[in-house]
């Protein structure tokens, strides 16, 4: 799996995305598609159509449901860029500090309402029951991501160092549950039954898992060539994640300290940053992290084992790109 396959599945829904997000004002709407004007890897919408065909159903029954999805999904990526301070995204300003902080907060609450738009009239009109059931699932998500960030915060800002379990926790709901909302909502959109909505739920849970877990450690070690966004930040931040947390586990006194200095100190050279991101490197950690992903990825395939066709094989293929990507 190539990031050009997802490109070309992104081009399939990018012309609806940005005929729904025209408007007048100008600003307000620009602000709402800059960040999907400049990149992107579309991954949730991908999901959505997969699971689609995977059930016998179209791209086109998929596109709404998909589009509604990488609105959402970029509604959490201006206010997270807001909670986390975070300057660059995509390589290009993050939309608050192009547009200024009220028109950001407004551009991620219209992506928001307008992914509510997008999937209500077509799918209503279709079939009462479909419509619905894309609606809570697509809401349900969102209370969850809401959840997810309020808890990444809680970490962030306190003194204690979380467990393994409460970083899963934490994730499950920020990251995971929009994933899980794509497959489910590619099942229902196909209006397949509860057992393959499940399934496939429990397939997005465990791609997601495995997506932040990696996403964190491309944070500390990424080469922001690649990643387009700024390196140690996660750090300056004070992020408890995983890649920290094995770290801080393995790490001797003198390590600790080096990597301590660092964490959650905004005023923290760069130097001294680099300083604990070699730290926290020659400890071995992007092994450990990757096989905690390569675990997750495991569980989601085989909880669509019940399935075959082509579909599966690129599902499949999106877990492998997930756990191998430093994008
Ligand atoms: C970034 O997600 C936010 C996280 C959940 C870590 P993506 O990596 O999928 O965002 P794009 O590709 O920039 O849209
Ligand atoms: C990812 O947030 C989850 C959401 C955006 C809801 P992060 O803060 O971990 O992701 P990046 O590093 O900003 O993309
Ligand atoms: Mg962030
Ligand atoms: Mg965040």
């Amino acid at each position: 799996m190539k990031l050009e396959t997802l490109a070309r599945t992104a081009s399939t829904i990018d012309s609806f995305l940005s005929s729904r997000l025209t408007g007048e004002p100008r600003d307000l709407y620009q602000a709402a598609s800059y960040l999907i004007d400049h990149g992107g890897k579309r991954l949730r919408p991908y999901m959505v159509i997969k699971s689609c065909q995977l059930l016998g159903g179209t791209v086109k029954q998929a596109i709404p449901a998909a589009a509604a999805i990488e609105m959402i999904h970029n509604f959490t990526l201006v206010h997270d860029d807001i909670m986390d301070n975070d300057e660059v995204r995509h390589g290009v300003p993050t939309v608050h500090v192009k547009f200024g902080i009220p028109i950001g907060i407004l551009a991620g609450d219209l992506l928001f309402s307008r992914a509510f738009e997008t999937i209500s009239k077509p799918y209503l009109h279709k079939s009462k029951e479909v419509g619905l059931n894309l609606v809570t699932t697509l809401a349900k998500a969102c209370t969850d991501v809401c959840e997810g960030q309020a808890l990444d915060i809680s970490m962030a800002k306190s003194n204690k160092i979380p467990n393994e379990s409460q970083y899963i926790n934490m994730i499950e709901k920020k990251t995971s549950s929009l994933f899980i909302a794509s497959c489910a909502m590619g099942a229902i959109t196909a209006n397949k039954n509860l057992s393959d909505v499940t399934r496939l739920a429990t397939f997005g849970r465990n791609l997601g898992i495995a997506f932040q877990i990696i996403d964190d450690l491309i944070g500390i070690v990424g080469d922001p060539k690649i990643t387009r966004k700024p390196v140690g930040n996660d750090i300056r931040e004070g992020k408890k994640s995983l890649p920290i947390l094995m770290a801080i586990k393995k790490a001797n006194n003198q390590e600790k300290k080096t990597i301590l200095n660092a964490f959650g100190n905004s005023s923290v050279s760069k130097s001294e940053v680099e300083r604990a991101i070699s730290t926290i490197s020659a400890l071995g950690i992007e092994k450990i992290i990757k096989q905690k992903a390569i675990y997750h990825s495991n569980t989601a395939k085989k909880s669509i084992s019940v399935y075959d066709g082509h579909a599966k094989k690129e599902l499949l293929s999106l877990l492998d790109f997930v756990v191998e990507r430093s994008l």
